[in-house]
């Protein structure tokens, strides 16, 4: 592997190098920790529910007086918006941060309104940083010239890029540095758990650091609830028993369709994320059962930018690896090595969960959770979407669009406009369907078409607790 890698490394050109090399420096931990990994990375008997006052909730923490002058404590923050993933589980070319999900507005666009918004409204001059990978770089700063003027200062950095390995030898299949060719597929972004050493590795870290920066706010660009919150801020920044925390992870109350999400629990005296990855076979129902583990996390976490600078200094920086294995277009089987920015928990000290309400955590996953967003269960203001005060349950619907609705064009074509599903509970489409202009939903609504037939919902119906199938025209 080692002479592989040098190999690579030698195609770089003298501007790539010093990237190159960290990169490759990166890649080689993660491959020598993958050769040491002896079992499994918990041991199911050591694991603790996580101790009472380690997962506080949301309103005990809002509980803690009035916010005051929160301008001061705007200035120690810096947002990082994780946008190295591409569009494609959604039929999309490019980032996903520039599909447009309301009113024409990109996640993009909304991030921005959302800081512009902050900024005017507290007198702050709150930094959004975004974490680009080589395959959302390009693309996100052509955009980014259209804020140039906005009141928000714009960052970016580059994620690492690793090389693919061949499932069988374990070597890099990359024949040189190129993404193009033959080397189309050869190299990856290797996770969100590669902000600490990319961060660091920028130099923006240090920068926001000197800039007198304490915390940072990170979560994913697709999470439309992620907004900064300031009573959490306060909390950090002014802790009730005086001892700062230096990683806030946001979890939320799981429910029945959350039940992959990574839980927080108790290990070796520390809190832990435990993913359904590092979960022995024998325990996945427990593991899945909304009773024993109650939360999940939402990927919203503060972390101290002392704390990444002094852990990456130290070098203790130690996450799970993800291993995820994937056929490429021309058949080739190959493994990447991913981490996740939540591991890296337990590496810091005095962490902490706050239960958030469910509203933090609106991810747009798939042109399910899209019609979700574009709907009229949610309104939008300055870029933060809130849930409709005329939805009387406060719970959101479960909507499942089947396979012909996957990719975000045929889902546009199939919706003459977005149906009104302010009184729905579940929706489940599946076959050749389509709906006319100001449909109706309500309760719950399953449409069915078989195979070969095709059914159209008119403009204007009205439709409550029914099933629709076959070739039945309403
Ligand atoms: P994903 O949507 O890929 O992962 O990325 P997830 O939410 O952790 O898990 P799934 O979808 O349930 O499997 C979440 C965020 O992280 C960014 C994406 O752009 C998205 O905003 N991301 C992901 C990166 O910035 N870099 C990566 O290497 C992977």
């Amino acid at each position: 592997m080692g002479k592989e890698l040098t190999r690579l490394l030698e195609t770089a050109s003298p501007s790539e190098q010093e990237q190159m090399k960290k990169d490759i420096e990166g890649f080689q931990k993660l491959f020598r920790s993958l050769l040491q990994r002896r079992g499994p990375s918990v041991e199911w008997e050591k694991i603790q529910k996580a101790p009472e006052d380690s997962i506080q909730s949301y309103d005990k923490i809002k509980a803690q007086g009035v916010l005051g002058d929160v301008t001061p404590l705007l200035s120690k923050l810096v947002v990082v918006k994780l946008n190295g993933g591409l569009g494609t589980s959604m039929g999309c070319k490019g980032p996903k941060s520039l599909i447009s999900v309301r009113n024409e507005n990109t996640f993009l666009d909304l991030t921005v309104l959302q800081i512009e918004h902050l900024n005017r409204t507290y007198g702050a001059d709150v930094p959004l940083v975004l974490m680009n990978s080589f395959n959302t770089d390009e693309d996100t700063k052509k955009i980014l010239q259209k804020y140039r003027q906005s009141r928000v200062k714009i960052h970016t950095f580059n994620q690492s890029r690793y090389p693919r390995i061949d499932k069988e030898s374990l070597l890099p299949i990359a024949k040189g540095l190129s993404l193009s060719g033959d080397n189309a597929e050869a190299w990856y972004p290797p996770g969100h758990g590669d902000i600490y050493a990319s961060f660091y590795n920028s130099g923006l870290l240090q920068t926001f650091l000197q800039e007198g920066k304490e915390y940072v706010f990170v979560s994913n660009i697709d999470n439309l609830g992620a907004t900064v919150d300031l009573n959490i801020l306060r909390h950090l920044l002014n802790p009730p028993n005086g001892r700062r925390c230096e990683f806030l992870m946001e979890v939320t109350d799981k429910t029945r369709a959350d039940v992959k999400g990574g839980t927080l629990i108790q290990y070796d005296g520390k809190l832990r994320l435990l993913e359904i990855a590092q979960v022995p076979k024998a325990h996945v129902d427990e593991f899945k059962s909304v009773t024993k583990f109650k939360i999940f996390n939402t990927n919203n976490l503060w972390i101290s930018l002392a704390a990444i600078e002094r852990l990456q200094k130290e070098n203790a920086i130690n996450m799970e690896i993800i291993l995820n294995p994937k056929t490429l277009d021309d058949g080739r089987n190959v493994i990447q090595l991913e981490t996740a920015v939540g591991a890296a928990i337990k590496c810091f000290e005095n962490a902490l969960g706050i239960n958030v309400p469910r509203s933090r955590f609106l991810p747009v996953k798939t042109t399910s959770d899209l019609m979700l967003v574009m709907s009229n269960l949610y309104s939008l203001n300055a870029g933060s979407l809130t849930m409709s005060d005329k939805r009387e349950f406060r719970t959101v619907p479960l909507v499942k669009l089947g396979s012909s609705f996957t990719k975000v064009q045929d889902y546009l074509k199939r919706l003459e406009s977005i149906p009104d599903i302010l009184e729905l509970d579940h929706l489940t489409v599946s076959g050749d369907v389509t709906f006319g202009k100001h449909v109706v939903l309500k309760g719950t609504v399953i449409i069915i078409a078989n195979h070969g037939d095709r059914i159209d919902i008119p403009p204007g119906a009205v439709l409550e607790n029914k099933i629709v199938s076959g070739n039945l025209r309403i």
